[in-house]
């Protein structure tokens, strides 16, 4: 399966979503699970741009997120909205983009190599949350709006966008 573990470090980084958000929607074509497209997007992403840790935390309750598939050192396992930078992310329901963890009040360090990271909000065809999409950089500032608005692009997979049905 090499061959579809594409490697984007050194393309420009809005022509690298465009890429790699292709290739998702072509994996994932004819699966309607989610856990199999977390696992499948969070092996991509990760890969792609050789992240530290790259993964979700699933909506278990209306104000806890819990680990789900990802790709990385061992992740906390459950953050309570408000909490951290996934569960701020979870209770304002927005991206945030974090240049510098050591400046975030409240950054929860699973790994302390991280420096940097994005989380973003994962939406289903309702429009309800069910996820957040966590991102750590080993180096700091490594992502800015333009990474939210590939993640969310590719994260609209869980909208129905882009999304063929078994058989279809
Ligand atoms: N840093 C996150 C916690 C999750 S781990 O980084 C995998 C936070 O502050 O919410």
């Amino acid at each position: 399966m090499s061959e579809v573990m594409l490697d984007l470090r050194h393309e420009p980084r809005e022509r690298a979503y465009g890429i790699l958000h292709a290739h998702i929607i072509q994996v994932l074509a004819g699966i309607d699970d989610d856990i199999t497209a977390m696992s499948t997007i969070a092996a991509l992403v990760h890969h792609a741009f050789g992240h530290l840790w790259t993964g979700f935390y699933r909506v278990v309750s209306p104000t806890l997120l819990r680990v789900g598939p990802y790709q990385g050192t061992l992740g906390c396992l459950e953050i309570a909205f408000g909490r951290g930078v996934c569960g701020t992310a979870a209770a304002e329901q927005r991206v945030v983009v974090v240049p510098d963890v050591a400046r975030f009040p409240g950054h929860i360090a699973c790994d302390d190599r991280a420096r940097s990271e994005i989380v973003v909000p994962v939406f289903d065809r309702g429009g309800n949350l069910i996820a957040v999409f966590d991102v750590d950089s080993a180096r700091t500032a490594t992502f800015d709006a333009k990474d939210g608005e590939g993640l969310q692009r590719i994260l609209r997979w869980f909208a129905g966008e882009g999304r063929t049905e078994p058989g279809g």
